[in-house]
């Protein structure tokens, strides 16, 4: 989809909320106070998921303006245009089609998706179809490793969405994963990843999935290779396999599967076409965990559960497609970050999970938020004419309460937080008599009100409080969240969470006018450590051509290396 974006800042929705602006005053207590209708008319139901969004600095004006601001960025055209596959990858000349990746199974060949030739839909359900049999073969112990063992652990060698995404779902779904089964995770190219999660493993129960969209990303393939040695030598320092070339290749061909999108580099690699998943250039690789990118996950959890996540993000994805902007919830989200970022000021937005198992969600988040609408540039080339992505940041609470709510009760900038909690708990313990889930709930409820409502320097006094430190216990109030809570932690519902965010991101991006879908701020790093490399090594040549800082930390690294 070539067309220009339109300039939000040019727009009359945008002219009206700056004037909105000149006269705003966020005013939680006196909204609530004298509104009292306001907690019902602004909460929302998307799938499973229960959506205040009351505690905002918003008022119903506010929101119908922005929702005129979606209208005149042409939301709904755009978004439209993302689930029939246009081309809205533009920089890429791509279609962004992972709300394929959960359609259900067409039941009659009209009903079939086709993007630019290819029958998605056909080409989704045989590569789950796929995906599913390899998972069950693992999970049945049918699958062996070269020496006829069961496999018991599974190390994903990923970065990036091919890490992420993985190890966040396995992480929240934990209470769904096979008894005797466990999948770890390397990604780092420091060495001392893949040397520690392999360290205590069984050479004859662990298989490798390597997942790499591309085949090509550094880190993944350094990482594989050393997966593969350590392979090698361990099964040969025990006697399960000889010192052949025959003998290894078996050995990988039990050992190693692979994800990707480049299956001729698969082979290249040394793995066996026959244990390669593919999936296409049209799912981002933060977009890809309910790809083949999840098959780690899918041998944990099993296909049912898988399908079950499937559904949830689908659901979702219903919701954002057919919902009047007025109650579709990841819209709503969407502009309310557009509101903070560009008219309140936020830097920055923090994920807040009540719930043990969502505690790699705001890391997941960081890459998907990120590095979706990190950009300065639109989808033309031109530059972004207001401030684009906000930092997303976050840990699971009660623990950030300890650490950095200090900052978001009474520090001087605007922080947007979302609060997400679980009705039921995976674990439902309790400590003397008290559910302790509803201990670690009433944590929930508490921060989002002392956020809303502060606490007045009259209320402080009133408690007895010696008037030099009353400044300093008094809390402003007026500190927007959103209060997101679903039933339980299933797949389906995280499923749903994820994809929530992905149309936020996605909202956001439309607003802005950038490609949410590129990524091409992590090429020169990437390019740069390749050439450096040499240096590293002590090539003095590719030393002295650097630039001074550089050179003297270099030499530095080298003198402390000895
Ligand atoms: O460097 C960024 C990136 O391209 C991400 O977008 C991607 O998820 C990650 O690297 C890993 O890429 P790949 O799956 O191709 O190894």
């Amino acid at each position: 989809m070539s067309t220009a974006p339109i300039d939000a800042t040019t727009t009359p929705a945008w002219t009206d909320l700056t004037a909105h602006l000149a006269q705003f005053r966020g005013d939680l207590r006196g909204w609530f106070a004298t509104d009292p209708g306001r907690a019902a008319r602004m909460t929302f139901d998307a799938a499973d998921l229960h959506v205040d969004l009351s505690k905002n600095l918003v008022t119903d004006e506010t929101l119908a303006i922005l929702r005129r601001l979606a209208d005149d960025v042409a939301l709904g055209e755009r978004l439209a245009a993302m689930f029939a596959g246009e081309h809205v990858n533009v920089t890429e000349d791509r279609a962004v089609l992972h709300t394929a990746l959960r359609r259900p199974a067409p039941e009659g060949d009209a009903d079939h998706l086709v993007v630019d030739g290819q029958d998605v839909d056909a080409d989704v359900q045989d590569e789950l179809t796929k995906v599913y049999a390899f998972a069950e073969n693992v999970r049945s112990g049918e699958w062996r490793g070269v020496t006829g063992k069961k496999v018991r652990t599974v190390v994903n060698i990923g970065i990036g969405g091919s890490d992420l995404g993985p190890v966040m779902a396995y992480e929240a779904l934990e209470p769904y994963v096979q008894a005797g089964l466990e999948v770890r995770f390397v990604s780092n190219i420091d060495p001392t990843d893949v040397a520690t999660t392999v360290a205590d493993l069984d050479p004859e129960r662990t298989l490798f999935v390597v997942a790499s969209k591309t085949f090509g990303t550094l880190e993944t393939l350094t990482n594989a290779r050393l997966a593969r040695a350590w392979l090698w030598e361990s099964l040969q320092a025990r006697g399960a396999i000889k010192d052949t070339d025959k003998a290894r290749t078996k050995a990988v061909s039990k050992h190693f599967v692979a994800v990707s999108t480049a299956l001729d580099k698969v082979e290249a690699f040394g793995i066996d076409p026959a244990n390669a998943f593919g999936f296409w250039d049209w799912v981002g690789g933060r977009y890809s965990v309910d790809s083949a990118i999840g098959l780690s996950l899918a041998i944990a959890v099993g296909p049912d559960a898988f399908a079950e996540m499937l559904a949830g993000f689908h659901a979702i994805d219903e919701h954002v497609r057919t919902t009047p902007f007025e109650r579709n919830v990841p819209v709503l989200m969407g502009l309310l970050n557009v509101w903070y970022v560009n008219f309140l000021d936020a830097h920055t937005h923090a994920v807040l999970p009540y719930a043990q198992h969502l505690h790699r969600f705001p890391a997941y988040l960081q890459q998907l938020t990120m590095e979706s609408n990190g950009k300065s540039v639109r989808w033309d080339g031109s530059p972004v004419t207001t401030q684009t992505g906000e930092v997303f940041w976050g840990e699971p609470g009660t623990n950030g309460q300890h650490a950095f709510y200090q900052l978001i009760h009474q520090g001087t900038r605007v922080i947007p937080a979302d609060f997400i909690a679980v009705a039921n708990p995976a674990y439902p313990l309790s400590d003397g008599g008290t559910d302790v889930h509803e201990l670690f709930l009433a944590n929930f409820f508490a921060q989002t009100k002392a956020l809303a409502f502060g606490k007045t320097a009259d209320e402080v006094r009133a408690e007895g409080t010696a008037e030099e430190v009353v400044a300093a216990r008094t809390f402003s109030g007026n500190r927007p969240t959103t209060s997101i809570m679903a039933p339980a932690l299933t797949p389906s519902v995280l499923g749903q969470l994820v994809a929530l965010y992905e149309h936020i991101t996605f909202v956001q991006g439309v607003v802005w006018g950038i490609d949410s879908f590129d990524q091409w701020g992590v090429e020169l790093g990437k390019k740069l450590a390749v050439e450096l490399a040499p240096a590293v090594a002590g090539d003095t040549a590719v030393i002295e051509a650097q630039d001074a800082s550089t050179r003297a930390l270099v030499e530095h690294y080298r003198a402390l290396r000895g």
